[in-house]
């Protein structure tokens, strides 16, 4: 054996797929008589048998309300559902666990910031700073607010190759501008955008950020004091975690002056007809029964990812998108959409003579899944002028065979229509 592959097999950074493979039940299935290839990770993840067994133990044994019952049962879902908070808390970098608040998603979480900061906080003539590249999730609940409040919401334009142009975004960074909504990784394109300056930039400018990390917790480790931003959120099951369940975390001083969300039972101190007071961090924002069994998942899914080796895992991902990207280069009439570096995980696309529908309806009869459309991103289709993409995405339990049989497939896809 040479010292290289010696030092290969002993590396304690190497991948083993197979070995995370095993641990996904959903993935060892036959789809239309095929086995399933699933690269339709940026709408969702498949779940780790772990996360599946958290859930199950959690309403085989412990189901019971959280912080209400005077029984055993209640004091065990509490503990699990409080813990979880911190899990979550350490997973993103913030200090403290109360300015975790579980919502349904990043789409709860923005319209939770855009409702309740943004009704108290936004005048006549503020504006609302965007990318192109936003998700429908983070351009419509600004544009609800604005639209309430007389103030703007303004996209930052995008290159060619779906890059953020920021001389146009620091030329809008202005006195009226009070919010930048931006996601961290483009769902449609995987741009990875440089978040960490978009923050700073935004804060000498006297204005608060929002970071969407729905398609970036999964892919590298994060970390919200680093960011510098104001409110970072995401979501479970694009993280291996069970769907409904989210968390956003914001700066202490501004949830704390932040009215609530919604009114219920939890989220108040004391109610009479004379008047409410409400409860403190994170109970604030958490009214009604929360979705304990998706939090104890959550929590689940973060200590599974934290069991992997993270660089191993990012650099694979990297490997599989680099492999895509080489072999896209011999497919003629092919054509990617984002740009070449500062990318991750996802590879959109248009193939010369088919719609993106057929492809997708014709990979999955290869059992191939994929997804194509708008990707909740009309205003950045309509930048690139194309009404979709066909759009395959990666995660750390895919293959590099899996990459080459996409390829295969759209040849067939091909041939047929020549
Ligand atoms: N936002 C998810 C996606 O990009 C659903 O597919």
């Amino acid at each position: 054996m040479s010292m290289a592959t010696a030092q290969a097999q002993s590396s304690p950074s190497a991948f083993d797929v197979a070995a995370v493979r095993a641990q996904f039940p959903a993935l060892h299935q036959q789809v239309n008589n095929q086995p399933l290839i699933y690269l339709d990770n940026a709408a969702t993840t498949q779940k780790p048998q772990v996360v599946i067994d958290a859930i199950t133990r959690y309403y085989s044994f412990d189901n019971a309300n959280v912080h209400r019952g005077a029984h055993c049962l209640s004091s065990r879902a509490t503990e699990a559902f409080e813990e979880s908070r911190k899990v979550v808390a350490d997973f993103i970098g913030s200090p403290n666990h109360d300015q975790i608040i579980w919502v349904r998603g990043v789409t709860e979480a923005i319209n939770l910031v855009a409702s309740s900061w943004g009704r108290s906080s936004l005048r006549a003539g503020d504006r609302v700073l965007v990318s192109t590249l936003e998700h429908h999730s983070d351009i419509v609940p600004w544009q609800l607010i604005c639209a309430e409040c007389k103030a703007e919401v303004v996209p930052i334009e995008v290159s060619d190759d779906g890059i953020i142009d920021m001389d146009a975004y620091t030329t809008l960074l202005d006195g009226r501008v009070k919010m930048v909504a931006i996601n961290q990784v483009s769902n449609a394109l995987g741009t990875i955008n440089p978040v960490k300056e978009i923050a700073k930039l935004a804060r000498e400018a006297g204005a608060l950020t929002l970071v969407d990390g729905a398609q970036a917790v999964a892919h590298w480790p994060i970390d919200v004091t680093e960011l510098g931003c104001d409110f970072y959120a995401f979501s479970g099951h694009k993280l291996f975690g069970p769907t409904g369940i989210g968390a956003l975390w914001g700066r202490r001083e501004l949830l704390e002056n932040m009215p609530p969300f919604h009114g219920g039972g939890e989220m108040i101190q004391r109610v009479s007809f004379e008047g409410t007071t409400f409860n403190d961090l994170p109970f604030k924002f958490e009214a009604g029964t929360p979705h304990i069994a998706g939090v104890i998942g959550l929590a689940a899914a973060v200590r599974w990812l934290q069991g992997i080796d993270r660089k191993a895992a990012t650099d694979h991902e990297a490997q599989l998108l680099a492999r895509c990207d080489e072999l896209a280069q011999s497919v003629p009439g092919l054509q990617r959409l984002g740009p070449d570096c500062n990318r991750i995980s996802v590879f959109s696309f248009l193939l010369e003579g088919t719609h993106p529908e057929d492809l997708g309806t014709l990979l999955d009869q290869q059992g191939i899944a994929i997804r194509t459309g708008h990707h909740c991103a009309q205003p950045l289709m309509s930048r690139f002028d194309v009404p979709g993409t066909a759009r395959a995405s990666f995660s750390l339990y895919n293959t590099h065979e899996e990459v080459d049989a996409l390829f295969s497939g759209l040849e067939k896809i091909q041939t047929l229509f020549t």
